[in-house]
C-alpha cells in the first residue's frame, strides 16, 4: 500500500522526499502555495488538505496552458474553450514556512495522475497575514481554531485510497 505507485508512476517515498527550496527567502515566515490542478481533482485535494488540518484556502477556476500549449489535453477529453487554454482549478493556500513541504506533498498525492496536464505548484513569499475580524496579524492571524500549525511529515497515502473508495 504505502509504497505502491498508485497508478501514477511515482512512488510515495519520492513524493515524501520532495523538498521545496525556500532559501531565496531566509526570513520569510509565510508562503502562498498556488496549485494549478485538474478541476475534477479539486474536491479530492481539498478533502485531503482538510483531513490534515489545512482549512484556510481559496479556490478559483482559471484557464491555462503548459508546455503542450493546451493542445494534447484535448485528446483526454478535458474541457477547453475556443482558444488553446484548458480549464484548470487554482488553489491558493497560505501557510507557515514549516508547512510548505507537507502541503505540497498532500496536493501532489491527491492531484497526480501521471498524465500530462496534472498541473504545477508555485510557491510565493507572503509578507504578512491579517485577520479582518480581530485585527490579528502574523502567526495568530494564520492560525485557526482546530487547525494543525505544526504538522510535519506524512508518510502514507492510505487516507487518499480511503477517499477514493
Ligand atoms: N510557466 C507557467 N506559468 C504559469 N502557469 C503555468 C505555467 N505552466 C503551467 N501553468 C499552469 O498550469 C496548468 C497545468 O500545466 P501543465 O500540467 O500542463 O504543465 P506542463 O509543464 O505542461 O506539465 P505536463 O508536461 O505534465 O503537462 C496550465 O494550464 C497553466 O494554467
Ligand atoms: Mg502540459
Amino acid at each position: 500500500m504505502a509504497q505502491s505507485s498508485n497508478g501514477t508512476g511515482t512512488l510515495d517515498k519520492e513524493v515524501d522526499a520532495l523538498s521545496v527550496n525556500l532559501t531565496a527567502f531566509p526570513i520569510v515566515e509565510f508562503f502562498r502555495v498556488e496549485a494549478i490542478i485538474r478541476p475534477w481533482r479539486l474536491p479530492l485535494v481539498v478533502r485531503a488538505l482538510s483531513s490534515k488540518g489545512i482549512l484556510g484556502m481559496t479556490a478559483s477556476t482559471v484557464k491555462g496552458a503548459g508546455v503542450q500549449g493546451g493542445k494534447k489535453e484535448r485528446y483526454s477529453g478535458t474541457e477547453h474553450g475556443s482558444d488553446n487554454l484548458v480549464e484548470k482549478a487554482r488553489l491558493d493556500i497560505v501557510v507557515f514556512r514549516t508547512q510548505v513541504n507537507t502541503v505540497c506533498r498532500i496536493i501532489i498525492k491527491a492531484a497526480q495522475t501521471g498524465e500530462i496536464g496534472d498541473g504545477k505548484i508555485f510557491i510565493h513569499p507572503v509578507a504578512d497575514v491579517i485577520r479582518i475580524r480581530t485585527n490579528e496579524t502574523g502567526e495568530s492571524a494564520e492560525r485557526m481554531e482546530g487547525g494543525l500549525s505544526d504538522i510535519s511529515v506524512l508518510s502514507s497515502r492510505d487516507w487518499l485510497e480511503e477517499d477514493d473508495a
